[in-house]
């Protein structure tokens, strides 16, 4: 599928593995291609987000993510240029995967959150879509 054909529906929440014992708390695993339908190139993660603050704000062109609240809670919400939708990330042991050619906010970010990032790509800043206006012609 072409990015610029790419919808919201597209993207969903993703169970991870989760491996719990009673006394030593729990271990969640992804996988590539067994988890997410890719090879995860890159990890960053955002943390130390003050309140009210916002992140994201752009769309990328070739790259798929896995987005996980390691820690505390955020939204996050997801536009492909028709629909919006809008979700909740509060448990490490899901995932919210994102396909290329979708715009993305992240906010709402607790105290403490931190925002696990698995990508399919290095980064590469033309890869970017940072204007929402060209990511709605891109859209079209
Ligand atoms: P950006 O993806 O715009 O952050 P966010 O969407 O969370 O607001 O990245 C912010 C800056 O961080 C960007 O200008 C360059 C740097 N950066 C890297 O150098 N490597 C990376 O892998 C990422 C994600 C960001």
């Amino acid at each position: 599928m072409q990015a610029k054909d790419s919808t919201v529906y597209d993207c969903t929440i993703v169970e991870l593995d989760r491996h719990h014992s009673e006394r030593k708390g729990n271990i969640s695993v992804v996988e590539n291609r067994k988890t997410v339908p890719f090879d995860v190139k890159r990890v960053y993660y955002l943390y130390d987000v003050p309140g009210g603050e916002s992140r994201g704000g752009h769309a990328h062109k070739a790259l798929s993510q896995l987005i996980v609240a390691a820690s505390g809670s955020f939204t996050v919400t997801l536009d492909d240029g028709s629909v919006r939708r809008t979700f909740t990330l509060n448990r490490p042991y899901q995932g919210l995967y994102i396909v290329p050619g979708i715009w993305r906010t992240l906010e709402d970010f607790s105290s403490g959150a931190v925002c696990m990032v698995l990508a399919s790509e290095g980064y590469d800043e033309e890869d970017y879509i940072r204007d929402y206006e060209e990511f709605l012609v891109y859209k079209k």
